[in-house]
C-alpha cells in the first residue's frame, strides 16, 4: 500500500465504538473493521450488537452490552475492553421539548447519555491507562450545538457541552500524544432521524435546505476513520462539521 494511504489505515489498532448497535455507530464499527481495526462495539441491544459483530466478519471483534447511563455498567465496560487505541463516543439520545415544557427527567436522560456517560467512560479508561500513546478519542456532537432550532434546547446543550469538554480533554491528554476531537453532523439517515420525523410530522422543509442533501452513516464513518488514523496526528481539540453545507446557507 502507498505510504500516503497507510496513514489512513487502522491496521493493528483496537477501537471501541459506543452506540455501535445502530445508525452512525454501527457504520463506524463496520468501517473501522474494514479499515483494519479490531473493533469493540457496545450498546444496550444485545441482538443488534450480535448482528453488527456478525457483519464485521473475521477478526477479534467483540461486543459488550452496557447502558452508559448506569455508572456500574460503564465502569465494568472500561475494565472489560482492555487496552485500546481509539474510542468513538457515538451513543446518544435525542428528545424534543420546548424550554417551557422541559422536565428534570427530560434534561437528565439526555445529559446522562450524551455528556455524563461519555465523560465518565473516558475518565475510567484514562485512569486505567487503557488508552495507548498516540490514541484518538472521537465524540459525536451535532450541528445542533451551533445553531438555534426550536424544541432541541437540551440536546443542543448536551452537544455543546461535549465540544467544550473535548477542548479541555485535548489539553490534558496531549502529554501522552492522545488526541480528542468531535464530529458534528447535520441530518444523517438513521433510526434517530426517522424517530424525529415521526414526532415532528416531517422534516422535508429542513432537508430541502441541505445543499448536498442529508448524510449517510458512511459519511460520518469516513470522517471518524480520518480522526482515528495517523493521517490526523496533528489535529486535536477541534470539531469538524459534516452537514452538506446546511449551516453555511
Ligand atoms: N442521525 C442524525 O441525524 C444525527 C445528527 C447529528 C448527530 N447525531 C448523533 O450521532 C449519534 C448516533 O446517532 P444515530 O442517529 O446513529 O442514532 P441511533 O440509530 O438511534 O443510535 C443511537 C445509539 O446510541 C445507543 N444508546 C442510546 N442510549 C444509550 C445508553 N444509555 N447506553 C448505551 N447506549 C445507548 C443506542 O444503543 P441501543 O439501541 O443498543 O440501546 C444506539 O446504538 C448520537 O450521538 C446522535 O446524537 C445524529
Amino acid at each position: 500500500m502507498p505510504a500516503v494511504l497507510e496513514n489512513f489505515s487502522l491496521s493493528g489498532k483496537t477501537v471501541l465504538v459506543t452506540g455501535g448497535s445502530s445508525g452512525i455507530g454501527r457504520q463506524i464499527a463496520l468501517s473501522c473493521a474494514e479499515a483494519g481495526a479490531t473493533v469493540l462495539v457496545t450498546g444496550r441491544n444485545e441482538q443488534r450488537l450480535a448482528e453488527v459483530l456478525r457483519e464485521m466478519g473475521q477478526g477479534h471483534h467483540r461486543s459488550f452490552v452496557a447502558d452508559l447511563s448506569v455508572d456500574a455498567q460503564l465502569e465494568q465496560l472500561s475494565k472489560d475492553v482492555g487496552v485500546i487505541d481509539g474510542l468513538v463516543h457515538c451513543a446518544g439520545h435525542a428528545a424534543l421539548a420546548p424550554v417551557r415544557m422541559v422536565s428534570r427527567a427530560h434534561i437528565e436522560s439526555q445529559m446522562d447519555t450524551n455528556v455524563v456517560g461519555p465523560l465518565l467512560l473516558t475518565r475510567h479508561l484514562l485512569q486505567r491507562n487503557a488508552i495507548q500513546k498516540n490514541g484518538s478519542i472521537v465524540f459525536i456532537s451535532s450541528i445542533a450545538a451551533h445553531i438555534g432550532v426550536q424544541g432541541v434546547a437540551v440536546y443542543s446543550a448536551s452537544k455543546a457541552a461535549i465540544e467544550s469538554m473535548t477542548r479541555c480533554l485535548a489539553m490534558e491528554v496531549a502529554k501522552k500524544a492522545i488526541r480528542a476531537n468531535c464530529l458534528a453532523p447535520g441530518f444523517v439517515e438513521t433510526p434517530m432521524l426517522r424517530a424525529l420525523e415521526a414526532t415532528t410530522g416531517g422534516v422535508a422543509d429542513t432537508i430541502a435546505r441541505y445543499p448536498l442533501g442529508i448524510g449517510e452513516p458512511e459519511d460520518v464513518a469516513n470522517a471518524a476513520i480520518f480522526l482515528l488514523a495517523p493521517a490526523s496526528r496533528w489535529i486535536t481539540g477541534t470539531t469538524l462539521i459534516l452537514d452538506g453545507g446546511h449551516t453555511i446557507g
